[in-house]
């Protein structure tokens, strides 16, 4: 049986690059894996080289990023996508896909693939999940098509707003989305 046919989008949370790069041999295995990288995801910081995570992606699935809203445009109208996994989703992400703002490489993915009904898995991480973004969040738990890898307080006594997705149940995750379902428990 063909594999299912993942978009997985990098948006700009790179501390946490290194944790999808472990699960990514796992998700190649799996999933036909499309890498997609936020315009942000696309640059240099503390946590590495923007080329070298680019590289290491590109060469794990076999595919070359898409980088670009013109790039990103065909993939919903094309239907080159079954899910759309967003991982790590920072919060200006949650933000954008909450109100309907398209102006990443991203955030275009996720508007075409959602208008053919398709199912977006979102990997939450940001240090303002349970402040500003619990709002977002809120938003995007009710509506249609939208899914969430199960999530959780990562260091409630360090940053006690912070929200973190659990590497380890992307798979799952991903798999239940296809089926229309959310992954439980989705609190971590
Ligand atoms: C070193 C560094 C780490 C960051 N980590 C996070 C993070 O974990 N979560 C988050 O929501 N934003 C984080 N940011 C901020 C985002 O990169 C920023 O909001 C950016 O606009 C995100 O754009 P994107 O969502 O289009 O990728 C970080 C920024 C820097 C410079």
């Amino acid at each position: 049986m063909a594999k299912l046919r993942l978009g997985l989008a990098l948006t700009g949370s790179y501390c946490c690059f290194g944790k999808l790069a472990e699960v990514l041999p796992a998700l190649c295995r799996e999933f036909d894996v499309l890498p997609i990288f936020s315009e942000n995801a696309q640059r240099d910081s503390r946590f590495g080289q923007a080329a070298d995570w680019m590289a290491l992606f590109a060469e794990a699935s076999g595919r070359e990023p898409v980088t670009t809203i013109a790039g990103a445009e065909p993939l919903g109208p094309k239907g080159l996508m079954d899910v759309l996994a967003i991982v790590p989703c920072t919060g200006n992400t949650l933000a954008k896909l909450s109100r309907g703002v398209t102006d990443t490489a991203v955030t275009m993915a996720a508007k075409g693939h959602l208008r053919n009904g398709k199912p977006v898995v979102i990997g939450v991480s940001t240090n303002d999940g349970l402040g500003a973004s619990a709002e977002n969040i809120g938003r995007l738990l009710v509506r249609k098509n939208i899914y969430f890898v199960p999530f959780g307080q990562d260091d409630p006594a360090a940053k006690p707003t912070s929200l973190a997705c659990d590497y380890d149940r992307i798979i799952p995750a991903v798999a239940a989305a296809y089926e229309g379902r959310q992954l439980q428990p989705i609190l971590v």
